[in-house]
């Protein structure tokens, strides 16, 4: 609404008050609090994350997995999408990582998910990996992956993403 200001964007690392909210936000994005990437099965509810506010409601969601000076995203969710959550989140995690002496942060997203692609790509992350066909492995693990993912693309490989730091 015209006059209206736009609520500030905070990052806060998730704590367990927030893991109820977390775990419904992935049930209803993803099916389930697994993710599968690289053919290990995650349990969500055990990652760190970073929670994003947006005035004083939970608006995003990024979860990490760390392994020396490599961290991977596991999961990265904001809503509403398009208001500067999801960027909010990613500069947070760097600057996180970076602190830790991270030097690799990577990513899997899925062949349907162009606008992903798109959103890594403009925020320093660049394609490493393309794995035919991992989605279908992943489903062994995960049966509730759907065989078709947005816009109707046929939901079949797992797309690797990484930003040096
Ligand atoms: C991918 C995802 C996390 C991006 O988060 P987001 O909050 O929409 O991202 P942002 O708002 O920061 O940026 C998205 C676009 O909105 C624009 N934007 C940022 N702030 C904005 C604002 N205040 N008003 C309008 N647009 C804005 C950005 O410029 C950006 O466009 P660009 O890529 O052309 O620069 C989000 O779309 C999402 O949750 N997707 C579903 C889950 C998913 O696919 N996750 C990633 C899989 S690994």
């Amino acid at each position: 609404m015209p006059g209206d200001t736009a609520p500030t964007i905070r990052v806060r690392p998730l704590g367990e008050a927030d893991r109820p909210w977390a775990n419904a936000l992935l049930i209803e994005r993803w099916g389930s609090t697994r993710m599968v990437t690289r053919g290990i099965a995650h349990d969500l509810t055990q990652l760190p994350g970073l929670v994003a506010w947006y005035g004083d409601e939970r608006a995003g969601l990024l979860l990490y997995r760390t392994a020396g000076a490599e961290w991977e995203i596991v999961s990265l969710d904001s809503l509403p999408e398009g208001q500067g959550v999801g960027t909010a989140l990613l500069t947070a995690i760097r600057q996180l990582a970076q602190e830790h002496g991270c030097r690799r942060l990577w990513l899997i997203t899925t062949n349907d998910n162009v606008f992903a692609l798109r959103f890594y790509q403009k925020r320093g992350f660049h394609l490493v990996a393309v794995y035919p066909d991992a989605v279908t492995e992943a489903r062994r693990l995960k049966p509730e992956i759907p065989l078709t993912g947005l816009d109707g693309i046929p939901l079949r490989d797992e797309l690797e993403l990484e930003a040096v730091l």
